[in-house]
């Protein structure tokens, strides 16, 4: 596709219309990313915030931001249906490795096909990750938020196909080893021992165990799956790798990991809202993911909450009209015909998403 680029007063803005280029603001935070679909309330908001001209493309691409609808279409239900029967197909080949069978290719490869192809809608895929998680089932249905992430990180990174194939298995199979570890230290509500902490660890090399022994797996994707606990500083484990000895996949990894585990509802912490899972991914993770994707990945998720209900510390309701670049957690909030940039504001802040 050969989109070209094409400047447009906000007045002719028109709903449908794709970025071609971020927009910001007079104090240089991002109002819209590119590749972001109009609607009409953006449109207004732009007016509102006093922006001119807006760089749009003249043809659509194929991954855009799309606005929340109000009902759950056929596609939505198509989707979770397909993504709880990838849980249950995950669920078996778990335990059937638990019990000492080897793992086979052919049935790891539907799963791919299916997380593949119904990934098409990234929103789809990024609603049900943030989803309520059976707590009981947690592995099963982490390994299958880990694939769909890194399928859209990969696209997000324009991988090629076959890479984003690769990402899908890695991601999926990356706690494989998990089967390996007792169930005691697996489910144990509190802090692990430093003994069960060193147990819980051995799983990244249980899991490239598992994997080797597959026919046809790729090397990268054992490489991956051995190296998916690794820091970008070389404090991770099991080698003490630094970024440059870890393949992107790995890298990819270790960021929808993070991402699935801190918005995950378990028994032991109650769940962050995205907007502070975002800030601590993005301040707290320095030297230990990797700047690029980290940065991909947030930039183009935070586009996914704009349009999302958030309640401020004020008691107010009031809907995410626009991120912040400098800070993903602090987005601007329209409340009652107000916009609130809580990055600015000393006194508001969010405190609930809804
Ligand atoms: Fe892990
Ligand atoms: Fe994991």
């Amino acid at each position: 596709m050969n989109a070209t680029k094409k400047f447009l007063s906000v007045d002719s803005l028109k709903p449908g219309m794709v970025t071609a280029e971020a927009v910001f603001n007079r104090f240089g935070s991002v109002l819209l990313w590119e590749n972001t679909v109009l609607n009409n309330s953006m449109i207004q908001h732009l007016k509102n915030m006093g922006i001119q001209t807006v760089a749009v493309l003249s043809e659509k691409p194929e991954v855009t931001y799309i606005q929340k609808e109000g009902k759950e279409s056929i596609r939505q239900l198509q989707f979770k249906f397909e993504y709880e029967m990838n849980v249950k197909e995950t669920k078996k080949i778990f335990n059937e490795i638990s019990s000492g069978k080897k793992i086979d290719i052919n049935e790891v490869n539907p799963i791919i096909e299916s997380l593949t192809s119904t990934s098409g809608t990234n929103r789809l895929a990024i609603d049900s990750i943030m989803e309520v998680r059976r707590i009981d089932e947690y592995t099963y249905y982490h390994s299958i938020n880990v694939s769909l992430l890194c399928i859209v990180i990969g696209k997000w990174l324009k991988l090629s196909k076959q890479d984003i194939k690769n990402l899908a298995m890695a991601g999926l199979l990356h706690d494989i080893g998990k089967t390996k570890i007792s169930p005691y230290i697996l489910n144990k509500p509190g802090k692990l021992t430093d003994e069960e902490f060193e147990e819980m660890k051995k799983h990244s090399e249980y899991g490239y165990n598992i994997v080797k022994e597959m026919e046809d797996i790729p090397e990268e994707v054992a490489a991956a799956i051995l190296t998916h606990h690794e820091k970008e500083d070389g404090s991770g484990y099991p080698g003490g790798l630094t970024g440059d000895q870890l393949n992107i996949y790995s890298k990819i990894i270790t960021v929808s990991d993070i991402f699935d585990a801190m918005t995950a509802r378990r028994p032991y912490k109650s769940n962050d809202t995205p907007f502070k899972v975002f800030e601590l991914m993005q301040h707290g993770s320095f030297g230990i993911l990797d700047p690029v994707v980290l940065n991909t990945f947030l930039k183009n998720i935070t586009n996914y909450y704009i349009g999302s209900t958030v309640r401020l510390n004020t008691g107010e309701i009031g809907e995410v009209v626009f991120m912040n670049k400098m800070d993903f957690s602090r987005p601007v909030v329209l409340v009652n015909n107000r916009y609130v940039d809580t990055m600015v504001s000393k006194t508001e802040r969010i405190v609930e998403f809804l």
